[in-house]
């Protein structure tokens, strides 16, 4: 598997730059998963590039919770957020290393860039499994710089485990797929 260093905050201004809006539009990264409403999940959010865009995505009557285990790249999204209608959308959530420790349940979950950091990766999508709507999505984006193809193909072999497993949108230098819950009688 993948070396499962996290990254550090003070990488937070490369994931938030203008500049990988050109490369990596959040908007049509996302869009075609999001609805008005949807309780949505922004797992490893780092300093909100995609959280934030999820949030105007979901409107009003939606939620985001951007997730982190680094204080400091939740600290970077409440002071983007703080003062505006945002605030009322996003909720910020500190992760174990081991544990995601949340209960509720999602419609859509995000996680780029982020698997590969996690020590045990089938425990956290035995997680990803439970927090998601029977009939909800989680969209998996993973870095080829950092990961090859076999050791996504092998993070895909943990995938099928819980979830069928389509092709995810297309991300620039990415590997990228869609998950649905199997059904297990
Ligand atoms: C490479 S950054 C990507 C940030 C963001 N998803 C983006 O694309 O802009 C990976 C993020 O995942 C977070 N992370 C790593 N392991 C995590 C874990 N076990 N639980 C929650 N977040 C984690 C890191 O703190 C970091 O902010």
């Amino acid at each position: 598997m993948a070396n499962n260093d996290v990254c550090s905050h003070k990488m937070a201004g490369f994931f938030d730059s203008k500049i990988r809006k050109i490369f990596q539009n959040p908007e049509k990264i996302v869009g075609p998963y999001i609805d008005k409403g949807m309780k949505v999940l922004d797992l490893g959010c780092g300093p909100g590039f995609f959280t934030i865009a999820m949030a105007k995505l979901v409107g009003s009557n939606g939620e985001v919770v951007g997730a982190d285990l680094q204080k400091e790249m939740l600290s970077k999204v409440k002071s983007k957020i703080q003062g505006t209608d945002l605030e009322d959308i996003i909720q910020l959530h500190n992760t174990k290393k081991d544990s995601i420790g949340l209960s509720k349940k999602f419609d859509f979950i995000l996680v780029f860039y982020m698997l590969h950091e996690v020590p045990n990766q089938n425990k956290t999508l035995k997680e990803l499994y439970d927090l998601l709507n029977d009939q909800g999505k989680i969209l998996i984006v993973e870095p080829k710089g950092h990961v090859s193809k076999k050791d996504f193909e092998k993070s895909i072999e943990l995938m099928k485990q819980y979830f069928n497993v389509f092709i995810g949108s297309k991300v620039f230098y990415s590997h990228s797929v869609i998950l649905e819950k199997k059904e297990f009688s």
